[in-house]
């Protein structure tokens, strides 16, 4: 028990960069202490006490703001942050490694009794804040639900779903679910993404650099073939450097 906690609350300082210390993880951090709850009641119902495990999972819902189903499945260092307002359905499975933000569903959508209702997030998945993932499905390996999300079907490993209803975004290469992609990125931001926008923009100076290029060779064999046509003059040249500088 004592082996798993440090686990939990190693993961906690190594995914949050707001964890300072152990002791502040121990005593401030609801997802934790949801985890822990979770377990005692998971025991409990697991062990056929149903009621009182669903009266520790009503009692660490009032103390947390998290409420987690005694029959759901969650895995080794799970870290719910923040975590007021989550709710993890019976039939849910939650891998290890994953991370779930403040006011996500792990929800239901039919009403069969015994049915697997609720979806299963492989390890390392990270649900936003605020995203539902609704169904019985499966939601692949290290793949990223956007906030606010509203995720109805099964998504691949690695990829990005983000929107009502989801849409993938991104589908990162088959090495994304490789060891080397386990780093976890906080708030599922991708490390080192650049800005859309300034990527186009750097797309379009070098295209017309090249395009620039184009236009002196061909001016270059007209001049050689006898033809003269005047050429760009030098203050219309395109600075790429300077325009690279301005949209970084
Ligand atoms: C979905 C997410 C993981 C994507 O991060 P990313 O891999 O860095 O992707 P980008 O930011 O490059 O976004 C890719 C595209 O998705 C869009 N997008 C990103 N997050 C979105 C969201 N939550 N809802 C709708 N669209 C979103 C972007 O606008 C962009 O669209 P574009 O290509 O048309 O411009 C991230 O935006 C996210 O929502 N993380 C959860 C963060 C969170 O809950 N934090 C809580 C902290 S308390």
């Amino acid at each position: 028990m004592f082996h798993r906690l440090r686990q939990d609350i190693h993961s906690i300082i190594e995914r949050d960069p707001a964890a300072r210390n152990a002791w502040e993880v121990l005593t401030c951090y609801p997802g934790l202490q949801a985890i822990v709850m979770y377990r005692w009641a998971h025991w409990c119902w697991a062990h056929k006490m149903k009621w009182l495990g669903r009266f520790i999972s009503y009692l660490a819902r009032i103390v947390t703001g998290i409420e987690i189903h005694p029959g759901a499945t969650i895995g080794r260092r799970v870290f719910i942050d923040h975590g007021f307002g989550v709710v993890i359905g019976e039939t849910a499975e939650v891998g290890d490694d994953c991370t779930i933000y403040q006011g996500v569903t792990l929800g239901g959508t039919s009403l069969h009794t015994g049915a697997k209702r609720h979806p299963t997030l492989a390890r390392g998945v990270i649900v936003g804040a605020g995203a539902k993932v609704l169904g019985g499905f499966t939601v692949g390996e290290y793949a990223k639900v956007g906030s606010n999300a509203v995720l109805l079907k099964p998504l691949p490993p690695g990829a990005t779903a983000v929107g009502n209803p989801a849409h993938i975004v991104q589908k990162e290469p088959a090495s994304a679910t490789s060891a080397t992609a386990n780093l976890f990125s906080a708030y599922g931001v991708t490390p080192n993404g650049d800005d859309p926008l300034s990527k186009a923009l750097h797309g379009l100076i070098s295209h017309a650099v090249k395009q620039e290029e184009q236009i002196e060779r061909i001016l270059a064999s007209m001049k050689a073939a006898g033809l003269h046509c005047q050429g760009v003059p030098e203050c219309d040249k395109l600075n790429s450097d300077q325009l690279n500088k301005l949209v970084e």
